[in-house]
């Protein structure tokens, strides 16, 4: 039998919707949430991301200014870029799009960030005030994982969670989301011996180790939730999940597929995140 799916394209266009009529209130109000996007050189996939996060701020009624700066910009004029945008009353949100190009520190960028208009929820204060369980902005693509699982009516609460992968932007931050939900939480990485005997205990399982169909039939314990955060371009230039979709499926409980899965959630979340700014920075 084949597993139902759990469709983040549906569940974030019901959040869109919703922060849409928001969005509308607040502009009468005078307040319009604006967000920043620099993209330094031309990794197509980054450009990709950078043109869907503009199309969502047009289609949401927020004001948006992309940066885009040739490969060659310097770390200091790269800071002083930030240093405007994190002057400039208009905008609420800086997205710095990563990564960035070798001879560019991205920490120190990370770091320049004020701290208010974090909405990747990257800098530093942030990601303590996530791991301290204080209100902060959310990284997006974790708060996406759990506001996905949650809206298809799954309990977390009491589940034992598996997370493959540790970075700094998904395994890490979505672990500790998931202790915040009462999950008990494994985590998993490229050096975990016995991966399949850990990963074969998960009620959830979320993979982001960044290799195309990295997770088969053989890691996954019957009706387990599957929720694939991987975006893998292969060679024939289709798009591929660390989670190979036709074999899980057909064991699993509800799975994401890729594309339709987290994808659309992670650009929902930083719409989100950009509307709380706007709130807590004109409050
Ligand atoms: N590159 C890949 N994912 C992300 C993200 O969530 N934020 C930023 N800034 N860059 C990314």
């Amino acid at each position: 039998m084949s597993a139902p799916l759990i469709n983040g394209k549906q569940v974030s266009e019901e959040i869109r919707g919703a922060l849409k009529g928001q969005v509308e209130l607040l502009v009468k109000q005078g307040l319009t949430p604006g967000l920043a996007v620099v993209l330094v050189g031309e990794d197509p996939a980054s450009q990709v991301y950078v043109r869907n996060k503009e199309k969502a701020c047009h289609d949401l009624g927020y004001y948006s200014e992309v940066h885009r700066l040739p490969d060659s910009t310097s770390q200091e004029d790269l800071l002083s870029l930030v240093d405007k945008l994190n002057h400039q009353d208009n905008i609420h949100g800086i997205l710095v799009q990563l990564p960035l190009p070798k001879h560019i520190e991205e920490k120190a960028v990370i770091d320049a960030i004020a701290v208010e208009k974090d909405v990747d929820g990257f800098h530093p204060v942030n990601v303590g005030n996530l791991v301290i369980g204080d209100d902060s902005l959310l990284p997006c693509t974790p708060a996406g994982v759990i506001e996905l699982i949650k809206r298809t009516g799954i309990e977390i609460a009491g589940k034992h969670a598996v997370v493959i992968g540790r970075s700094n932007i998904v395994g890490k931050p979505v672990s500790l989301l998931l202790q915040r939900e009462h999950a008990t939480v494994t985590m998993c990485h490229s050096r975990t011996a016995n991966m399949k005997e850990l990963t074969k205990q998960a009620d959830i399982l979320v993979v982001a180790i960044g290799r195309a169909n990295f997770v088969d039939a053989s890691y996954v314990k019957p009706g387990a939730v599957i929720i694939d955060v991987g975006m893998n371009r292969l060679d024939n230039g289709k798009l591929a999940g660390d989670v190979d979709f036709e074999s899980v499926k057909e064991v699993s409980g509800p799975i994401t597929p890729v594309p339709g899965g987290v994808g659309p959630m992670t650009i929902t979340m930083l719409m989100q995140n950009t509307l709380i700014a706007a709130k807590r920075l004109s409050g």
